[in-house]
C-alpha cells in the first residue's frame, strides 16, 4: 500500500514538473509567491521598495555613469536590489552575502550581464546564429550560456535582442536575428526557452530579457539611438512579433529601448509598455530601462530633469530604472508628493520579487563557481557545429570549394585570420582570446596533416591605410596553388552598440589587398568576416567562391577550415539582404509593390522610353539586392518540385475560425554527390486585400538533412497565425484574397501556387 503511494505520488509529481514545463509561464501564476510577495510587500519600507526597482553596473560602463558606487551600503541598508556587470562567484557571493545577511529583509540580489551570444563559450554573433535558421540549436547554445552564466552567479541576461533590423548600416544589427518577423520570432522564443530552461528555478537557468523594447531597429538612417518613426501597424506587422514570442515563450524580463518612437521615446511610451506589453500581452515579468534611457528623457526633450523623467518612464510602465540615477533620488517623493501611486509602485515590486521568487534566489542565493576553469569539450563542439551552421556560402564557381588540400600550398592572408579576440565579437561576455583557436591555428594543423603547407601573410590591419603587408602577401599568393582570403570588420569597433556605418565596404585598405591578391590570377576563396551584410559587388564579380562566416566565437578556426575542406557543407542562409549599394538601404525582401514595375534595368544606358523610364528604380543601381534574404549555396545542388496545395479555394471565415487549414509542400531532391542540410522555406503573398501585403513573407522553414540522391516531401502548415494581418479596420483577421504560396530555396526562388481565399 505504502509503495504503492509513492509510485502514484511520484507519477502525480513527474505530471506537475512536465505540466510545469509544458507551461512556460508557470512562474508568473504561483499563488505561493504571491502570498510570500504580499507578506515581504507589508514589510518593505518605501526606500525599500524603491531599492528593488534600480540597478547599476559595477564597472565596465556602456554609457555615462551616474557617479555611485557605494554599493554595499546601498546593498545593506536594502536600497539596492540589483547589480550587473558584476560576474564570479567569489564577487556576486560577496555582495549577495550583504544583502541575505546584512539588509533587514534578506531579499536576495539579481546580477545582470549582457550574455549574448554565450558567457564564456563564445557561439557565433546572433546574426549568425539567425543564419543557421535552426532554433533547436540556438537553444543548446543559449543553455550552454545559462549554464555558464548562473555558475558564475548571474542569474538574468539582457538577452534576446529581437529588434527586427531592415537597415545594414545600423551596427546593432549584428545583435539579432535579421529583418524578418516570422523567422525573428522563432529564433526569440528559442533564446527564452534555452535561457530559461524547463523551469526558471533551475539551477542553470537564467531570466531572459526581450530587448530593446521598440523600434529601436528601425532606427533613421541606421545611426544609433536614433528616432524611428513605424506607422501603427507596421509596428504590429513586423516589429512587435518576435517580442510577443518571447512573452509567449516565458520570457521573465523586458528592456525599454532608447530611441524616440513616433515622437514618444521608448521609455517613456504608454502605449507599448502598457497597452500592449502588460494589457493585451498580458506580460508579468518586470520592464527594466536601458542604461540610462530614463535619463535621455531630458535630452530628447521630454522632461526637464530627472524626476520628471522618472515619473513618466514609471508611469509609462519602465519598472526598473538602469544607470539613470532618477528612481533612486526621485521616486520616494514621487510617491509622497501623490504624482506617483505607492500602489503602483508596490505592482513593480512585485514583478521583479516574482522574478527572483521564480529564479529561486530566496531559496539558493548563492553560485558555486563550477566549471569556471576551462570550456567543456562537450561545450567546445556545440560551439563549432553552431559556427558552421552558420555560414553562408555566397559564391562557389566552377566549385572550387571544398579545397583539396592534399599536397597543396595554401596561402593564407588577411587581418582576420589569426585575430582571436575579433572571433568573440561584439557583446563577448567573459569569452576569452585564449579559449579562441583561430583560422590559422586550425587550417595549419588540418592541411599539414594531409601533407600540405599553409603560407600566413596577414596582408594589412583591419583599419590601416598602410600598405606595408601587401608585397608579403602577394609574395604568399603567388607561390602558393590556392588563396585563402580572411576579410571583414572590426567587431568592436564597427560592429553592435554605437558601431553604425555609412559605407559598407571592406574597411581601411582591405579591398585594395584583395584587388592586389587576385591580380596574381590564384583561385581565390574569399571569407568575409562581418557583423552585417557588407557590399561585396567587386569580390562577387572577380573572386571565384565568397563565404559569409559572420564573428564564428570560439570555435571559428575549425570550423571554417570544416567547411574549406569539405569535412560539412555549407548549410546557413541569409537572413539579412545583402544591397549591391548602401544607397539602397533599408533594403528587405518582404517589401510592397509599387504601382510602376521594380526589376532590375539596363544601367549602362539612359531609358529609352517613358515605360523604361518612370519605374520605381535608381538610375544607378539595381533594385535587388546583391544576395537576397534566404540564399545559400552549398557543396551539393538540389531541385523543387511545383508547389502543391492541398485545397485552391478556401474561406476566411473558416481560416478565422480555426477550422481551416491550408498544406503546401514540395519534393525536394538533392541532386549532387554530398550529403547537406537543405532550408527549405515557405512563402506566401496576399493580393485583393484591404491594405497593400508585401510581394514575399516568409511563413515557414525547415532544416532537412538530404544523403546524395535522396528526396523527401516538406510540407507545411497556413492557418490562422499565418495569414492574419492588421487590416484596414486594425482588426487582425484573415481577409479574403488571392494567396501565392512557394515552397522555396530562398526569398526569389520557387515556383507559385494559387489558392483563392473566399468569403
Ligand atoms: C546598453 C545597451 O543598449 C543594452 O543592450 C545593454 O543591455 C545595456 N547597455 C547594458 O549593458
Amino acid at each position: 500500500m505504502r509503495f504503492l503511494r509513492i509510485v502514484l505520488c511520484c507519477v502525480l509529481l513527474s505530471g506537475l514538473v512536465s505540466a510545469q514545463a509544458a507551461n512556460p509561464t508557470a512562474w508568473a501564476n504561483d499563488p505561493q509567491v504571491e502570498s510570500k510577495i504580499d507578506a515581504l510587500l507589508k514589510q518593505m519600507t518605501l526606500d525599500e521598495k524603491v531599492g528593488q526597482l534600480i540597478t547599476y553596473s559595477q564597472g565596465a560602463p556602456t554609457g555615462p555613469g551616474t557617479g555611485r558606487s557605494d554599493y554595499k551600503e546601498m546593498v545593506a541598508q536594502g536600497k539596492l536590489g540589483s547589480l550587473f556587470n558584476l560576474t564570479g562567484a567569489n564577487q556576486t557571493n560577496e555582495m549577495q552575502k550583504i544583502a541575505v545577511e546584512k539588509s533587514r529583509l534578506h531579499i536576495p540580489l539579481l546580477f545582470g550581464l549582457d550574455v549574448i551570444h554565450g558567457f564564456r563559450t563564445e557561439f557565433p554573433v546572433p546574426l549568425g546564429m539567425s543564419a543557421t535558421w535552426d532554433p533547436a540549436i540556438v537553444e543548446q547554445a543559449a543553455h550552454v550560456a545559462a549554464k555558464e552564466a548562473s555558475h558564475a552567479g548571474v542569474r538574468w541576461t539582457y538577452s534576446p535582442m529581437v529588434d527586427i533590423a531592415r537597415d545594414a548600416r545600423w551596427g546593432r544589427i549584428v545583435e539579432g536575428a535579421g529583418e524578418d518577423p516570422y523567422l525573428g520570432s522563432a529564433m526569440a522564443a528559442a533564446y527564452v526557452r534555452g535561457y530559461q530552461g524547463k523551469q526558471l528555478g533551475g539551477p542553470e537557468s537564467i531570466a531572459s530579457c526581450s530587448k530593446h523594447f521598440v523600434g529601436y531597429g528601425a532606427a533613421e538612417a541606421g545611426r544609433d539611438y536614433n528616432t524611428a518613426e513605424i506607422p501603427v501597424r507596421l509596428l504590429r506587422q513586423v516589429y512587435l512579433p518576435p517580442f510577443q514570442a518571447t512573452v509567449d515563450a516565458g520570457s521573465a524580463t523586458f528592456m525599454s529601448a532608447f530611441e524616440s518612437l513616433n515622437e514618444v521615446p521608448a521609455s517613456a511610451n504608454a502605449m507599448t509598455l502598457t497597452q500592449v506589453l502588460r494589457k493585451e500581452w498580458g506580460f508579468k515579468g518586470f520592464v527594466v530601462s536601458d542604461w540610462n534611457s530614463i535619463g535621455e528623457l531630458i535630452p530628447q526633450g521630454v522632461a526637464a530633469n530627472h524626476a520628471v523623467a522618472a515619473a513618466k518612464a514609471f508611469l509609462a510602465g519602465v519598472d526598473m530604472d538602469m544607470e539613470s540615477n532618477a528612481y533612486g533620488p526621485h521616486l520616494a517623493d514621487l510617491v509622497k508628493s501623490g504624482v506617483v501611486p505607492e500602489a503602483a509602485v508596490d505592482e513593480s515590486v512585485r514583478r521583479v520579487l516574482r522574478v527572483k521568487f521564480a529564479l529561486g534566489l530566496f531559496d539558493h542565493p548563492y553560485a558555486d563557481g563550477k566549471g569556471s576553469d576551462a570550456i567543456a569539450a562537450e561545450d567546445a563542439d556545440l560551439a563549432r557545429k553552431v559556427a558552421e551552421e552558420s555560414f553562408v556560402l555566397l559564391k562557389n564557381d566552377g566549385g572550387l570549394l571544398p579545397l583539396n588540400a592534399s599536397g597543396k600550398t595554401i596561402a593564407l592572408i588577411g587581418p582576420l585570420a589569426d585575430d582571436a579576440g575579433q572571433m568573440l565579437g561584439s557583446w563577448g561576455a567573459k569569452g576569452e582570446a585564449k579559449d579562441v583557436v583561430t583560422l590559422r591555428a586550425a587550417l595549419t594543423k588540418q592541411v599539414e596533416a594531409a601533407q600540405g603547407h599553409v603560407n600566413y601573410a596577414k596582408g594589412t590591419d583591419i583599419l590601416t591605410m598602410s600598405d606595408k603587408g601587401f608585397s608579403d602577401a602577394v609574395g604568399s599568393a603567388r607561390k602558393s596553388d590556392i588563396v585563402v582570403l580572411a576579410l571583414g570588420e572590426d567587431a568592436q569597433w564597427m560592429t553592435g552598440e554605437a558601431g553604425s556605418r555609412a559605407n559598407l565596404g571592406l574597411p581601411g585598405n582591405q579591398q585594395q589587398l584583395l584587388e592586389a591578391v587576385v591580380a596574381t590570377g590564384k583561385p581565390v576563396v574569399l571569407l568575409v568576416f562581418s557583423g552585417r551584410p557588407l557590399v561585396l559587388n567587386w569580390a562577387a564579380q572577380h573572386v571565384p567562391a565568397i563565404m559569409e562566416v559572420w564573428f564564428p566565437g570560439v570555435q571559428a578556426g575549425p570550423a571554417v577550415t570544416n567547411l574549406l575542406l569539405g569535412t560539412s557543407s555549407p548549410s546557413g542562409r541569409l537572413t539579412v539582404s545583402f544591397p549591391r549599394s548602401v544607397g539602397q538601404e533599408p533594403l528587405y525582401y518582404n517589401h510592397f509593390n509599387t504601382g510602376r514595375p521594380t526589376g532590375d534595368t539596363d544601367l549602362t544606358r539612359p531609358p529609352r522610353t517613358n515605360a523604361e523610364k518612370f519605374m520605381s528604380r535608381y538610375v544607378d543601381e539595381q533594385n535587388s539586392p546583391l544576395y537576397p534574404f534566404g540564399f545559400g549555396l552549398t557543396y551539393s545542388t538540389m531541385t523543387y518540385s511545383p508547389t502543391a496545395v492541398s485545397a485552391t479555394s478556401l474561406s476566411a471565415k473558416d481560416l478565422n475560425a480555426g477550422t481551416a487549414k491550408l498544406t503546401v509542400s514540395a519534393e525536394v531532391k538533392n541532386t549532387g554527390s554530398r550529403a547537406v542540410d537543405e532550408v527549405v522555406q515557405l512563402y506566401i503573398r496576399q493580393t485583393g486585400t484591404s491594405i497593400v501585403r508585401p510581394v514575399r513573407e516568409l511563413k515557414g522553414f525547415r532544416r532537412v538533412g538530404l544523403a546524395p540522391g535522396a528526396s523527401q516531401k516538406v510540407e507545411f502548415t497556413l492557418g490562422r497565425d499565418e495569414l492574419k494581418f492588421w487590416n484596414l479596420d486594425m482588426k487582425d483577421v484573415v481577409e479574403p484574397a488571392q494567396l501565392t504560396v512557394w515552397v522555396a530555396p530562398d526569398s526569389i526562388g520557387g515556383q507559385p501556387a494559387q489558392v483563392a481565399i473566399g468569403q
